[in-house]
C-alpha cells in the first residue's frame, strides 16, 4: 500500500463540502482583494495567536520581508538567524538588502541555540529570527534576555497554534514576538489554495505599518507614504483558510497522535531518533523528523515500498552557493550540517489510517533488520 508523504486529497474528503460553499461564497460576492473575508481571517488568528494584530499578505516569504521593513531593517543590518531552515528566512534578510548571520541549532530541537545568538551579536545586529522548526517553538524567552530592545521576529511559517510555557504560563506562537511570521503554504498544517501568509504583533504602529506596507506603502488609494510592496492575502484564500482553520486543532492533534504512535513503534530500534519535543512545548508536528544512520540508503528503501519521506533540509543555508559571499566554510556549524546528514522526515498527516501508519513502522524496522 503506498503511503505518500501528504495526501492533501485525503484532507480534501473530509471537508469538501464546506470547502466548496467557502469558495462558492466568495465568487458570488465578487470580492476579491482582502475585505470581508480577510478581515475575519485576522480577526481569527489573531485570537488563536493571542496577539492584538494579524495581517494578511501573500506568503510567509512576504510575511517576512514586510515585517523586516516595518522595522527598518535594511543595508548595512545583521540579522541573526538559523542556517537550518527553510530558504525563505534567509532570503528575505538578503533581499531587504540586511545581511544574515547565520548561528547554529541546539541538536535535540533543530531550533536555534540562543547562547550561539548571544555570542554573535554586534553593533550591527538590527534582529534576531528564531525559527519553529517541523511545528516546535524555538526558546522565545530566551532572545529578549538577550539583548533588551532588540526585535525578535519569529519564524512560525510551520508552527501556527505551536504553544511554549513560559514563566509558568503558556504562550502561542507569535504571542511574544515583536512580529511573528506565519504561511499557508498547501503543506502546512494550515494550509491554503496557493500561497498566502500572515503576521502577527502586539503593536498598533508596526500593525499599522504593515498594513500599508501590504498596499503599496498607503492607507489612502494613490497616496503613498512610502514604498511598500503588493503583498495581500487573496479573499478566496481567506475564506478557505477560515473554514479549514474550525478544524486546526483536531488536525494537529492527529498529527501528535500519529507522531506517538511512531515514537513508541521506533522505540527499541537505536538507529533512530525520534523526534525530541521539549517538555514546555506543544508542537503540531508539521513534519516528523528522525535522525538516522544511513540515511539515504533508508529514503531508498522506503520510496521502493511506496512510503514517502522527504529530507529538510539538505543543505544548511550558510553552504548555500547564494550565500557563499557571506563567507562561512563548511565546518561553520557542526549540528546544523549534522542534522542535514541524519534527517529525514516520515508521513504525518492526521489522516493516516493505522494500516499505513504500520506500513510506514513496518518498512523503517525491517530497513534496520528489527
Ligand atoms: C520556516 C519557513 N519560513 C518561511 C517559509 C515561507 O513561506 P511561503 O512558502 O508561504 O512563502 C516557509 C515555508 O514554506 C517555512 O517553512
Amino acid at each position: 500500500m503506498p503511503v505518500p508523504l501528504l495526501d492533501l486529497r485525503a484532507q480534501h474528503a473530509t471537508i469538501r463540502d464546506e470547502m466548496m460553499a467557502a469558495v462558492t461564497g466568495v465568487i458570488d460576492s465578487q470580492l476579491f482583494i482582502l475585505g470581508e473575508a480577510v478581515a475575519r481571517l485576522e480577526g481569527e488568528v489573531a485570537k488563536l495567536s493571542r496577539t492584538k494584530h494579524a495581517i494578511g499578505c501573500a506568503s510567509g516569504t512576504d510575511a517576512l520581508l514586510l515585517a523586516f521593513r516595518a522595522l527598518n531593517i535594511g543595508r548595512g543590518d545583521e540579522v541573526i538567524t538559523t542556517p537550518f531552515t527553510f530558504f525563505a528566512t534567509a532570503g528575505a534578510i538578503h533581499n531587504v538588502g540586511a545581511t544574515p548571520v547565520f548561528v547554529d541549532i541546539e541538536p535535540r530541537t533543530f531550533n536555534i541555540d540562543p547562547v550561539a545568538v548571544k555570542a554573535a551579536v554586534t553593533s550591527r545586529t538590527k534582529a534576531v529570527v528564531p525559527v519553529d522548526l517541523f511545528g516546535q517553538m524555538a526558546a522565545m524567552e530566551r532572545f529578549p534576555q538577550l539583548v533588551p530592545g532588540l526585535p525578535v521576529i519569529e519564524d512560525a511559517a510551520q508552527s501556527i497554534g505551536a504553544r511554549r510555557t513560559i514563566a509558568g504560563q503558556e504562550r502561542m506562537a507569535g504571542e511574544v514576538a515583536t512580529i511573528g511570521t506565519f504561511s499557508f503554504f498547501p503543506s502546512k498544517n494550515l494550509g491554503g489554495y496557493g500561497d498566502g501568509g500572515m503576521m502577527v504583533t502586539q503593536d498598533a504602529a508596526l500593525a499599522a505599518r504593515l498594513k500599508r506596507l501590504r498596499v503599496h506603502g498607503g492607507m489612502q488609494m494613490y497616496h503613498h507614504d512610502e514604498v511598500g510592496y503588493n503583498s495581500r492575502l487573496d479573499a478566496l484564500q481567506a475564506a478557505v483558510l477560515h473554514a479549514k482553520l474550525q478544524h486546526l486543532s483536531h488536525w494537529s492533534a492527529g498529527r501528535r497522535a500519529n507522531a506517538a504512535y511512531y515514537t513508541s513503534a521506533f522505540a527499541d530500534v537505536a538507529e533512530i531518533r525520534t523526534p525530541v519535543i521539549d517538555p514546555v512545548n506543544e508542537s503540531i508536528f508539521n513534519q516528523y523528523t528522525i535522525r538516522v544512520e544511513r540515511r539515504d540508503d533508508l529514503q531508498a528503501h522506503l520510496k521502493r515500498k511506496g512510503i514517502g519521506s522527504a529530507i529538510y533540509y539538505p543543505v544548511p543555508l550558510h553552504l548555500q552557493p547564494c550565500f557563499e559571499y557571506l563567507g562561512y566554510r563548511q565546518g561553520a556549524f557542526p549540528e546544523s550540517e549534522r542534522a542535514a546528514r541524519e534527517v529525514l522526515s516520515l508521513p504525518i498527516y492526521p489522516e493516516l489510517t493505522s494500516a499505513q501508519l504500520d506500513e510506514v513502522v513496518a518498512a523503517v524496522r525491517a530497513f534496520y533488520g528489527r
